[in-house]
């Protein structure tokens, strides 16, 4: 019997792009439900924009319209990116919508009546220029652990440390640089350490539940401690005016916070849907529902998910979710993604530099497993690895087999060989596949799916068409041939179709069949069958398409640089602007060096960074090996000439300047991905190098100007 099940993604914020991390995500999901629609069963997949709180309000004042047009903007922006990756949402929604804020108010009202909500005075930062109460990433002040200036007010980026912002030393507003003061006000809270609650979660989170992936469970009893230690604490759902979201029944002023409505979004969403398509509400969210409910999520947002969302919807009096599945981040070339090195990849930017989306749907696929851990995108492995397997395994065997039967049969297929042995492990692999489909064991199912596209080109050089067709009397061996060939490419194209369905859909055009199922792994195409004209299905990745794609998200850390000429109505120039102007006669400095103006300047830019690690580099004369931070988790390394200056040993730990946009390098002993700055007179007068220090306080990461 045909399994009901909805599934969603989790909600993306409305004030930024997609990028590559986000699709992770979504495609991971997009495949799991295409696979359970080719299954045959009812599989409803919703998602939405996230539209709620400080900084989407701020963003939007910002730009200088409204939270409303901001986030219909951005809708847009974010349908066009899943459509262009193929990502097909029964529903793309919002939550800023009437069946969200229903939804939420409805959620809200039954756990007060079970008294599960109750209101609180708190202290809290308030900035009196902006007059609104800062959430924590908003203010900024001296670490209390280590110092560093200017960090956040939930942790430090330098030392790690988590805090509270009361703990900030000299704290200020990040939105207007006030002194912010501390205001009491009251707040709703969600009683998360009420006893229904915590032993609610305790069965639901344990391992033997089945609802998390053995991790997740894992984490869950850290985050509730031992059995008769209670670590859950109260939530704050309420924020205080002005604030972009839903205002709080019977509490003016107060507004729930974004995380409170945002998973409320994913029934929003749905409810919409079911107006829309005739489908029953409360058949998927009522307590006993024997429907599925999937959320696909980042493991960073577990807690959201598997602790303060299922003891909503339980205390509620909803069904609870039938599994949430986390997975792991994305790294790009074995790292952080990166705006200065280019891998901070936009969705859109992807696509218009021309990259074919089912690349990316495949080599993510190639690489997802069910566990938490992270994956990486490695640039050349991406290209290898289309290349090899979907061009040169899977289309390969549908371009060595067309054109001899368009040519010779007028594309009329001969019976298939049933019993053909790479026929039959295709079909008898089918049900496997697809319990990997099921299990989210995506990069198995690609490894099983190519060692099947394997045989199936050895059966074609084995039977080697090419030659049959030149050949006398040997048109029935060419026919049968070629008409088994393309049956095995049928086949494959049903287990690649959840990955590929753009290009799937090309081939069931090219195979002229109706849209293929799962269940049409057990069927074979009929004797004289009729295909269309081949046309071709796939290009091969394009190196000069990696490189203009990195290119293209090369983003200098610069600043917008200052304004270079005065206002027009300073009619006597400074000091400084008449020796600028003086200069630009010239053309040249008093040095002698040709001049750059501040654009040029500007172009490039100096960091201060802290030298993590040095070494010397076996087999190079004046190398050093230096590892560098540039705050911000990121690391570079760098190769400096300064071995006859420097020990390595005493370079650890100090700080120094580097240029952070240099074109990275290909040396002999690795990459460079910077240089760092020295003096040296360059004619060996005073001989020596030396590196320049900024001075004491600054921190790596600064700007230097
Ligand atoms: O972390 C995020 O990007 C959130 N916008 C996810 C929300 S998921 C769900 F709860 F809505
Ligand atoms: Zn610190």
């Amino acid at each position: 019997m045909s399994r009901k099940i909805l599934v969603t993604s989790a909600l993306p914020y409305a004030n930024g792009a997609i990028h590559l991390g986000h699709l992770v995500e979504y495609i991971q999901t997009d495949i799991w439900v295409r696979y359970q629609k080719m299954a045959g069963n009812e599989c409803w997949y919703v998602c939405a924009d996230d539209t709620h709180g400080t900084p989407i309000m701020l963003r939007a004042e910002k730009e200088g319209i409204t939270p409303e047009q901001l986030i219909a903007r951005v809708h847009g922006e974010h349908s066009r990116d899943f459509a262009g990756f193929h990502v097909d949402f029964d529903n793309y929604y919002s939550t800023h919508s009437d069946e969200t804020r229903a939804c939420a108010d409805d959620i809200y009202r039954k756990l007060r009546a079970a008294g599960l909500i109750e209101t609180r005075h708190i202290e809290q930062y308030y900035d009196p220029l902006k007059q609104l109460f800062l959430p924590d990433r908003f203010i900024k002040g001296e670490c209390p652990k280590c110092g560093a200036k200017d960090q956040y007010g939930d942790n430090c980026e330098s030392c790690g440390a988590a805090y509270a912002p009361t703990d900030l030393k000299d704290p200020y507003s990040a939105i207007s640089g006030a002194k912010p003061e501390l205001r009491t006000s009251e707040h709703y809270f969600f009683k998360l350490s009420d006893p229904r609650c915590e032993s609610f979660l305790r069965q639901y989170t344990s391992r033997d539940n089945g609802v998390l992936q053995n991790e997740a469970a894992n984490k869950m009893q850290e985050w509730l401690g031992a059995p008769g230690e209670n670590k859950l604490t109260d939530w704050d759902i309420s924020r205080d005016a002005p604030y972009f979201g839903f205002e709080i029944p019977d509490a003016p002023g107060k507004y729930y916070y974004v995380w409170l409505d945002a998973p409320i979004g994913y029934m929003g969403s749905f409810r919409n849907l079911c107006a829309r398509n005739g489908l029953d509400f409360d058949e998927y969210f009522k307590p006993d529902s024997s429907t599925e409910l999937y959320h696909f999520i980042g493991k960073d947002i577990l807690y959201f998910h598997a602790l303060f969302w299922p003891a909503e919807l339980q205390h509620a009096g909803y069904r609870t979710p039938t599994k949430i599945f986390a997975h792991g981040f994305l790294t790009v070339d074995g790292a952080k993604m990166s705006k200065s090195r280019g891998t901070f990849i936009t969705a859109q930017s992807y696509l218009d530099t021309g990259l074919n989306p089912e690349w990316l749907r495949y080599y993510y696929a190639a690489k997802l497993s069910a566990s938490m851990e992270d994956i990486d995108l490695n640039l050349e492995d991406f290209s290898a690895r289309v290349n090899a397997d979907l061009i040169g395994k899977y289309v390969n065997i549908a371009s060595r087999a067309a054109g001899f039967v368009a040519r010779r049969f007028s594309g009329q297929l001969a019976a298939a060989s049933s019993d053909l042995p790479a026929i039959r492990s295709i079909q008898d692999a089918a049900g496997r596949i697809g319990e990997l489909y099921e299990a989210r064991e995506f990069a198995r199912a690609m490894r099983e799916i190519m060692l099947l596209a394997d045989a199936a080109n050895q059966y074609v050089d084995h039977v080697k068409p090419w030659e049959l067709a030149k050949q006398e009397g040997q048109d029935g061996a060419l026919h049968t041939a070629c008409s088994n060939a393309l049956n095995l490419f049928r086949l494959l194209s049903v287990l690649l179709k959840p990955v590929l369905p753009k290009l799937v859909a090309d081939v069931e055009h090219f195979l002229n069949i109706a849209p293929l199922t799962w269940a049409d792994t057990a069927s074979l195409l009929a004797t004289g069958h009729r295909i269309s004209p081949y046309e071709h299905l796939m290009t091969r990745v394009d190196p000069k398409l990696i490189a203009n794609l990195i290119a293209a998200n090369t983003e200098s850390l610069a600043p917008t640089p200052a304004p270079t000429t005065p206002p027009p109505d300073e009619s006597q120039p400074s000091a400084v602007n008449a020796h600028a102007a003086n200069a630009h006669a010239a053309n040249t400095t008093p040095t002698g060096t040709p001049l750059c103006d501040i654009d040029d300047f500007m172009k490039v830019d100096l960091r201060v960074v802290r030298i993590a690690h040095a070494e010397h580099v076996a087999g190079a004369e004046k190398l050093v090996r230096l590892t560098l931070e540039l705050g911000n988790d990121e690391t570079r390394q760098v190769f400096a000439g300064i071995k006859s200056a420097y020990d390595p040993a005493l370079l650890i730990g100090r700080l120094t300047v580097m240029v952070a946009n240099l074109a990275p390098r290909k040396m002999k002993f690795g990459l460079s991905e910077g240089m760092v700055l020295a003096a040296s007179d360059g004619e060996g007068k005073t001989p020596g190098i030396f590196l320049l220090t900024p001075d004491s306080g600054a921190q790596p990461g600064m700007r230097v100007k």
